[in-house]
C-alpha cells in the first residue's frame, strides 16, 4: 500500500500504544482466549526457487513458495517473528483476521515499515477461525511469492471429512526482465492504461492482461509454459502438487487465491465440489462443478473422491493458462497438465450466490451509516480510484464504534474488482439478511455489491481492490474510527 515515497499525506498512525486498540485486544482475550501461544518465524529473503522445472530468482519466506503454513486454533495467541532479509522494507498483513489494528501490517497506517535487516514481532489473538493467509503489504512484494496460508481451526467445529488439502493459487510474475516489482509497476504507470484486459468485457474482463512482454521475460527456458506462471502450491503442472487419498474419502480443500491479477475457476475432473466456507466463515453448503475465486478470496469445499487419478485445475479466468494439480486415489498414469476438465464449462459457483450459515449472520438492523465507494479509473494515467481519488489523495471514510456500517461498492469499469476490507468480516447484503460473511468480495463489471459490518474493532483500516495492480495504482482507501 503506502510506500514511503509516494504515500502523500499519510493519515496519522493510530499507533501501537493506542488505548482503544489495547482495550479491544483485552476484551478478545477475556472472551475467547485459549491461553495457548503459537509461535512462528518468517524469514523473508531473496532466494532461488524451483517452480517445477523453471528456476527463478525471487523473494520468499523460508526459501519456499508458499511459505510454511501457520496453523492455530481460534483464540490462540500468535507470536510470529519476521526477519526481514530483503533489500527493501516489508511488513506482514494477516489477510482475513479481524485482529488488533497495530498488528495489521499496513505501513504508514498501522505501523512503520520493517526496515531491511531488522526483525519485527507480530503478536495478536486470532479471533476468526477459517482459511486465511499472510502477505507483505508493501508494493508488489507478494507477487514474487511472499505469501503463506494461515489456518485457524475452530475447536467447536466437528470434522465431517477425512483429510485436508490447502491449495494456494498464484499467477506468479516477477519484475520486468528480472527487475523489481516496483520497477514493473512504474513501467505500467509510464505505459498508460493497459488495455489488454479491457477487450473481453463480462466475466473475462477483470484482468489487465500480462503487464510485461510475455515472450521470455526472465531469460529462462520456459518451454511451452505460459508466463505468468500459474502455480498451485508453488509448482507448475510439469511437477504437480498431488493430493493422495483413498477412494471414497472426503477431502476438505482449503483454497486461497494469492494471485495478483487473476481470478481462478477451479474444478476437479469427474467430481463435484460442495462449498462449505467463504473467507473462513461457514455457508449453507452449495454443490456445483466449478468455483470462481477472486484475488484474495478463500473457499473451503468438500469433495468425495472417486477411484483413480484426477486433474485438479485452476483455470485463469479470461486468460490463457491454468494451474494444475493432481488427486490420486488409485491406479493410473501421468496426466497431461494441459487437460481441461469439462466441469470448468458449467457456470461457476461464486461468493455472491452463497448464503451464510444461520449462526454467523449479523442480526438484522438498519445501517447507521452508509458509505458509497465508486470504483473507477482515471484516464489521464494509470490510476485506479475510489470516489475519484487515488490512495495518496483519499479522504478517510469515518465510522464510529458500535455502528452498523454499510459499504456500497459501485463498479464503474469493465474489470473485476475484488474488494477487501481489513480488520472486519462483513456480510454481503442480499435483501434477506442471509448473504455470506466475507472479507473480500468480487464486484463484477458495471455492477454493485453492498456489504454490512459492525464497527467493533477500533483503528484505521484499509479497504482496497485485491487486484494488486489496481490497489497499488490507487484503488485503496481507509475506514477510520472517529
Ligand atoms: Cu490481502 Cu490489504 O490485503
Ligand atoms: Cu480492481
Amino acid at each position: 500500500c503506502s510506500r514511503g515515497s509516494d504515500a502523500g499525506p499519510a493519515p496519522t498512525p493510530i499507533g501501537p500504544d493506542s488505548s482503544a486498540v489495547r482495550a479491544a485486544e483485552q476484551v478478545r482475550r477475556a472472551n475467547i482466549g485459549t491461553g495457548n501461544t503459537v509461535t512462528a518465524s518468517l524469514q523473508a529473503r531473496p532466494t532461488r526457487i524451483d517452480l517445477g522445472g523453471v528456476q527463478v530468482d525471487t523473494w520468499a519466506y523460508g526459501d519456499r513458495i508458499p511459505g510454511r503454513e501457520i496453523r492455530l486454533r481460534r483464540g490462540d495467541l500468535l507470536r510470529a517473528e519476521l526477519s526481514n532479509d530483503l533489500p527493501a522494507e516489508s511488513t506482514i498483513h494477516w489477510h482475513g483476521l479481524a485482529l488488533r489494528n497495530d498488528m495489521d501490517g499496513v505501513p504508514g497506517l498501522t505501523q512503520s515499515a520493517v526496515a531491511s535487516r531488522s526483525p519485527f514481532t507480530y503478536e495478536f489473538l486470532a479471533p476468526d477461525a477459517g482459511t486465511h493467509w499472510l502477505h507483505p503489504h508493501v508494493g508488489m512484494q507478494f507477487d514474487r511469492g511472499l505469501y503463506a496460508p494461515v489456518i485457524v481451526e475452530d475447536p467447536a467445529e466437528g470434522a465431517d471429512y477425512d483429510l485436508e488439502a490447502v491449495l494456494v493459487l498464484d499467477d506468479w510474475l516477477d519484475g520486468v526482465a528480472g527487475g523489481s516489482p516496483d520497477q514493473q509497476l512504474d513501467a505500467l504507470r509510464r505505459g498508460g492504461m493497459p488495455m489488454s484486459g479491457m477487450d473481453h468485457g463480462g466475466m473475462s474482463g477483470m484482468g489487465m492482461g500480462a503487464p510485461v512482454d510475455p515472450g521470455n521475460p526472465l531469460g529462462a527456458d520456459t518451454g511451452d509454459v505460459t508466463y505468468p506462471y500459474y502455480l498451485i502450491n508453488g509448482t507448475l503442472g510439469a511437477d504437480p502438487f498431488t493430493v493422495r487419498a483413498r477412494p471414497g474419502q472426503r477431502v476438505r480443500l482449503r483454497i486461497i487465491n494469492a494471485g495478483a491479477d487473476t481470478a481462478f475457476r477451479l474444478a476437479v475432473g469427474g467430481h463435484q465440489l460442495t462449498v462449505t466456507h467463504s473467507d473462513g466463515y461457514p455457508v449453507q453448503p452449495v454443490t456445483g462443478s466449478s468455483l470462481l475465486i477472486g484475488m484474495g478470496e478463500r473457499f473451503d469445499a468438500i469433495v468425495t473422491l472417486g477411484d483413480g487419478v484426477f486433474p485438479l485445475v485452476a483455470s485463469a479466468e479470461g486468460k490463457q493458462g491454468q494451474g494444475f494439480a493432481v488427486v490420486r486415489t488409485g491406479a493410473g498414469g501421468r496426466l497431461d497438465p494441459g487437460v481441461r476438465p469439462a466441469e470448468l464449462d458449467a457456470p461457476p459457483i461464486t461468493g455472491l450466490v452463497l448464503r451464510a450459515r444461520e449462526d454467523v449472520r449479523l442480526d438484522r438492523r438498519a445501517p447507521d451509516r452508509v458509505h458509497e465507494l465508486m470504483l473507477g479509473m482515471d484516464m489521464s494515467g494509470y490510476r485506479w480510484t475510489i470516489n475519484g481519488a487515488a490512495y495518496d489523495e483519499h479522504t478517510p471514510l469515518e465510522i464510529s464504534q458500535g455502528q452498523r456500517v454499510r459499504l456500497r461498492f459501485v463498479n464503474q469499469t469493465m474489470m473485476f474488482h475484488p474488494m477487501h476490507l481489513h480488520g472486519h468480516t462483513f456480510q454481503v447484503v442480499d435483501g434477506q439478511g442471509a448473504g455470506p460473511r466475507k472479507d473480500t468480495t468480487l464486484v463484477l463489471p458495471n455492477q454493485s455489491v453492498e456489504v454490512d459490518l459492525d464497527a467493533d474493532n477500533p483503528g484505521q483500516w484499509l479497504v482496497h481492490c485485491h487486484n494488486l495492480y489496481h490497489g497499488e495504482a490507487g484503488m485503496m482507501t481507509t475506514l477510520s474510527y472517529t
